[in-house]
């Protein structure tokens, strides 16, 4: 299955009560599997979890934690960008140089890197001195 089907298919599940917005995510890991997540609300907002997240906590659940593609997709006016917070959890995993596909329902897509998703990301880098 594409990245594309696969976060296609894994929105439907999404459980977005609230927000009604339903997001879904694929992961191509350094493996070569696909890894899919969907957001999950909650009633006490701030515990809700993003798409990204789901995904991601799929690929290490299976035991990768290198990705090297992103596909994220919703019914939004233009193609859906990742939170800052997922941007950062992305960043965890892949190196500036993977590609973020974000995608809405009408076809749209727009791709850009990780490292121009997150300029100056903190990294392990910065605790050098720790
Ligand atoms: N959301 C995601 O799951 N991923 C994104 O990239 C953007 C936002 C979710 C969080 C919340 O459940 C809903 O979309 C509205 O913010």
């Amino acid at each position: 299955m594409s990245l594309q089907k696969s976060a296609l298919s894994v929105r439907e599940n999404a459980y977005a009560p609230y927000s009604n917005f339903k997001v879904g995510a694929a992961i191509r890991s350094e493996g070569g599997a696909i890894y899919s997540g969907c957001n999950v609300e909650n009633v006490a907002y701030p515990e809700g979890t993003c798409a990204e997240a789901g995904a991601i906590a799929a690929m290490v659940a299976a035991g990768e934690t290198r990705l090297s593609e992103v596909y994220v997709i919703a019914d939004s006016p233009h193609p859906v960008s990742p939170c800052g917070g997922c941007r950062q959890k992305l960043a965890e995993f892949g190196t500036g140089d993977v590609v973020v596909t974000m995608a809405n329902l009408d076809g749209v897509e727009q791709k850009m890197t990780l490292a121009d998703l997150m300029p100056g990301a903190f990294g392990e880098h910065h605790m050098e001195n720790t």
